[in-house]
């Protein structure tokens, strides 16, 4: 069964460059909307757009599970919520979702926030230490339930897909139309 799996961390965690060794290690597609923010909007989240990239992120991983291969959701997941919601989509389509916190303490996330600046400006964004530091309270850190592959699905009042279209707008809009006479080179 492909899995889905999801990198939970702090900005400058290292989230990323462990994404890039499970793929390649694996075969597994890896999924980093701030590589696509950056050559897109030259901004980490202009507008909110940033959920609507995500929300079809999530689209192309469903697209990719279903044609047999595993997916590196590279988005921070800060939200137990934002999890348990992907690892509910996960199961509709027979996928087996896995969350992957990559941790790091207070020091060591400055040091590499600011190496990762001064070494490779076009791949980042400048954060002050306050935001770092507020940004640290956001995250729900997983419990070893999670870790381990044990997710609370239990839905909230509105159900999974309410919620998680809410959150990721597009995530579960329309894809290609892929009836006879509809596909491109027929049009
Ligand atoms: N295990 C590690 N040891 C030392 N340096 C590391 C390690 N992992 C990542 N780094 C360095 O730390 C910086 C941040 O790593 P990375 O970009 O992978 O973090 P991230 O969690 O993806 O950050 P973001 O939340 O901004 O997406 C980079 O400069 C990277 O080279
Ligand atoms: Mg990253």
């Amino acid at each position: 069964m492909p899995e889905l799996l999801l990198m939970v961390g702090h900005v400058g965690a290292g989230k990323t460059t462990h994404a890039t060794s499970l793929a390649a290690a694996t075969g597994a597609v890896r999924l980093s909307p701030d590589e696509w923010m950056g050559p897109l909007f030259g901004a980490s989240d202009p507008d909110g757009k940033r959920d609507v990239l995500e929300g079809r992120l999530v689209w192309t991983a469903v697209e990719i599970l279903q044609a047999g291969t595993s997916v590196i959701l590279d988005f921070g997941l800060w939200g137990r919520d934002e999890r348990r919601s992907l690892a509910w989509l996960a199961g509709t389509i027979g996928a087996t979702p896995r969350t992957i916190y990559v941790d790091v303490d207070r020091d060591t996330q400055a040091v590499r926030v600011a190496q990762r600046w001064r070494e490779t400006p076009d791949r980042t964004w400048p954060f002050t230490q306050a935001e770092l530091d507020e940004w640290r309270t956001f995250l729900d850190v997983p419990d070893a339930d999670e870790l381990a592959g044990r997710y609370d699905l239990l839905a909230p009042d509105e159900g999974w897909e309410t919620w998680l279209a809410r959150r990721w707008p597009t995530a579960l809009g329309p894809g290609p139309d892929r009836r006879p006479g509809h596909s491109p080179s027929a049009s």
